[in-house]
């Protein structure tokens, strides 16, 4: 039997057990992301499509998303990470991020979980820009209301508009946790250890 880390053990037995009010069904998101896959079909209905999925929160939402396309899709992952452990507020993007450096002169279409200040995505559409794409889109599942801010960059495609709330599930997570939950779920503060 593999060997379990005793602090994610205790973690997962307090945090991971009680998910909040889920915000989107599974059904719900399904038929949303169809709509979209076929919404980025039309517009795309030609030559090739390079999919740039941020990692690690928009797998679960590309997976879905690239199946519902019908040009050829290249699958590039971006490792960036902006909410490192038990964060809940974008701390900007992390040292290390490792992005595709063969992007000139492609179609591509960045893919993320969710748009909250935009950092993340005005970050990632820079650096590709830097590299002379032959065309640059996004599309995030969820776009956060928030109130507080203008966000200097904007997605062409959104799944869902949603309050300024912390969610989990779909891909979305708390510490690494929760991605498996089929629908989108609220985590309130209450559930979250050591989030500043
Ligand atoms: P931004 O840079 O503030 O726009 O944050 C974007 C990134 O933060 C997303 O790619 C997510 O990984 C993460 N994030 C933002 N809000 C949430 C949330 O409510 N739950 C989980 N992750 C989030
Ligand atoms: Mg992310």
């Amino acid at each position: 039997m593999p060997q379990q880390d005793h602090k994610s053990v205790r973690t997962a037995g307090s945090a991971s057990s009680r998910p909040g009010r889920e915000l989107l069904s599974r059904g719900r998101i399904a038929r949303r992301v169809a709509e979209l896959g076929d919404q980025i079909a039309a517009r795309y209905d030609r030559g090739e499509l390079t999919v740039l999925v941020v990692l690690s929160g928009a797998v679960i939402f590309a997976a879905d998303l690239v199946r519902r396309l019908t040009v050829p899709v290249r699958l590039e992952f971006a490792d960036l990470h902006s909410y490192p452990g038990c964060s809940t507020r974008s701390q900007g993007i992390q040292a290390g991020a490792r992005l595709p450096q063969s992007l000139g002169g492609r179609d591509v279409l960045v893919v993320d979980d969710i748009l909250d200040s935009g950092q993340t995505l005005g970050w990632l559409l820079k650096q590709v820009g830097r590299q002379g794409p032959r065309s640059l889109s996004a599309c995030v599942l969820l776009r956060k209301d928030r109130a507080d801010l203008r966000r200097r960059v904007e997605a062409d495609w959104v799944g869902f508009d949603i309050e300024d709330l912390f969610v989990v599930g779909y891909g979305l997570d708390y510490d690494n946790l929760y991605r498996n939950l089929g629908g989108v779920h609220v985590l309130e503060p209450g559930q979250r250890e050591g989030a500043p």
